[in-house]
């Protein structure tokens, strides 16, 4: 496995290899990887020759309120995993090697990032649109992987790749949870230890939603009643969204119609404002 730093070498070892005929998968990340990126990884590795992880801090996706600065980078370790796990290629740029300082060329998406997580963070995917573009011109991957724990970047993400004819087919990997239920993230190495104990209520809540689902509860009031009730009114809790959407659109519905229905929860945990996003497909 070798980790490059430049795009233009990246894209030529990529050109090289799409021209000798290999397929190759490309799995965008942040770096900081944890068992869901390495499930990604293992995907990756059954579906193509040549799997390549992309390591980038993307600025573009972060707002200047939020946690760009403190975002862990984690190279080293997240090269042992990308080994570990068979990767080719580790694809970790500078900034600047991306971005040129007067870039002024952006991919926006406009319906299904709107709701939701686009809603409180309303230039999140426009960054994201921009910088998976800018990895699929580099990679020239055949597939690509994401995780569906991020279900509304899946979303526009595949809308992106339809609406501008991206011949890259996405993989999507289901959530990998801790054993307690709490969605893997790289922010869950910010929350205390107070949080970290009741973060798994969250699945606990989405779990009790989709059971009630189930036995026959459409009402969207009721469904976010039962997910509050699962956080116990614990103070560590500030729930910023609950949503029920179409599953494909990410549209808000306003009735919950089974196995097309997605409910879509971010929590911010009090003690540390760390924001956690969690789904279920009921
Ligand atoms: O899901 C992520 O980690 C990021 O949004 C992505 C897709 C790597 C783009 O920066």
């Amino acid at each position: 496995m070798e980790t490059i730093h430049l795009p233009e070498e990246f894209q030529k070892i990529a050109l090289k290899a799409r021209a000798a005929g290999k397929k190759i998968a490309l799995v965008p990340t942040m770096g900081n990887l944890h068992d869901g990126h390495a499930s990604l990884i293992d995907i990756a590795r059954k579906n193509a020759d040549l799997v390549a992880v992309s390591v980038f801090v993307n600025p573009t996706q972060f707002a200047p309120n939020e946690d760009y600065d403190k975002y862990p980078r984690t190279l080293k370790a997240d090269e042992k995993l990308c080994a570990e796990h068979g990767a080719d290629i580790v694809f970790a740029p500078a900034p600047d090697a991306i971005y040129a300082k007067d870039a002024s060329t952006f991919v926006v998406e406009n319906a299904c990032s709107q709701g939701l997580c686009g809603r409180y963070r309303p230039t999140h995917f426009r960054g994201v649109c921009t910088v998976v573009n800018l990895l699929f011109n580099l990679a020239q991957p055949n597939v690509a992987v994401f995780g569906q724990k991020d279900a509304q970047q899946v979303a526009v993400l595949k809308r992106m790749v339809r609406d501008l004819h991206i011949p890259v087919e996405i993989i999507v990997a289901p959530i990998v949870r801790e054993g307690d239920g709490l969605a893997l993230s790289s922010r869950n190495k910010y929350l205390s230890a107070r949080e970290r104990a009741v973060a798994p209520q969250i699945c606990a809540g989405l779990n009790a939603v989709k059971c009630a689902v189930s036995e026959g509860v459409v009402d969207v009031a009721k469904a976010r009643k039962i997910f509050e009730e699962a956080l116990h009114a614990n103070p560590l809790f500030e729930t910023q969204y609950f949503e029920c959407v179409d599953a494909t659109t990410m549209s808000q519905l306003s009735e919950i119609v089974p196995r097309e229905t997605l409910v879509a929860v971010a929590v911010f945990m009090t003690e540390t404002r760390t924001r956690l996003i969690d789904n279920i497909r009921v």
